[in-house]
């Protein structure tokens, strides 16, 4: 690590919600992670879903984001979390999570779903922490064929 590195790795982690200038830097870290995901879904979000819609930043950098919405009146579901490569591993996610958890309570919601790759094994051990459990799979769920797992925790 160099000097640089080192002095991100210490800075503060701040979260606050995804603004419209916060996309091109979202879509980057979405092609790091290969989410693949079309860039009028993140204006969607950033128009439609903005308050459990948020970002983590370190420095002025973009580290990660996670897109959150209202599935119904009661449940608030995870749509996509993703962490800058370079950022993760430092509970950034956690930090992302823990945050659009609490807005989801705020607008109401009692429980928050989600779906993971079954290969996903650190997302699913950072859902798991927080409290999300598997209620089903299903077969196929993903372009390239494999299954998904769905996760559920009571808010
Ligand atoms: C999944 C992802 C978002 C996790 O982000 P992250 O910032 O690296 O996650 P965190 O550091 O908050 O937590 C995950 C790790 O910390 C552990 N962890 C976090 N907080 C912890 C705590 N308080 N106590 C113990 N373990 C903890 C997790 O088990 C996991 O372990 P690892 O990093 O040693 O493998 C990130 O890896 C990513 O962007 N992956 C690609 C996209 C993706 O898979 N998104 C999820 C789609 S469902």
């Amino acid at each position: 690590m160099d000097g640089i590195d080192s002095a991100l790795f210490d800075s503060p982690v701040m979260v606050r919600r995804l603004l419209p200038g916060d996309l091109e830097a979202a879509l980057e870290i979405d092609r790091e992670v290969f989410g693949g995901y079309d860039p009028a879904i993140f204006q969607a979000f950033c128009e439609y879903h903005g308050g459990s819609s948020l970002v983590a930043e370190v420095n002025g950098i973009l580290a990660g984001f996670v897109l959150g919405f209202k599935h119904t009146p009661f449940e608030g579901r995870v749509f996509w979390l993703a962490v800058r490569p370079t950022f993760q591993s430092r509970s950034i996610g956690m930090r992302l999570m823990l945050e659009v958890l609490r807005v989801f309570r705020q607008m109401g919601a009692l429980s928050s779903t989600l779906e993971v790759r079954v290969s996903n094994k650190k997302a699913q051990s950072l859902y798991s922490l927080l409290g999300f459990r598997m209620i089903g799979i299903i077969p196929s769920y993903y372009s390239d064929g494999e299954a998904a797992i769905i996760m559920k925790m009571r808010l």
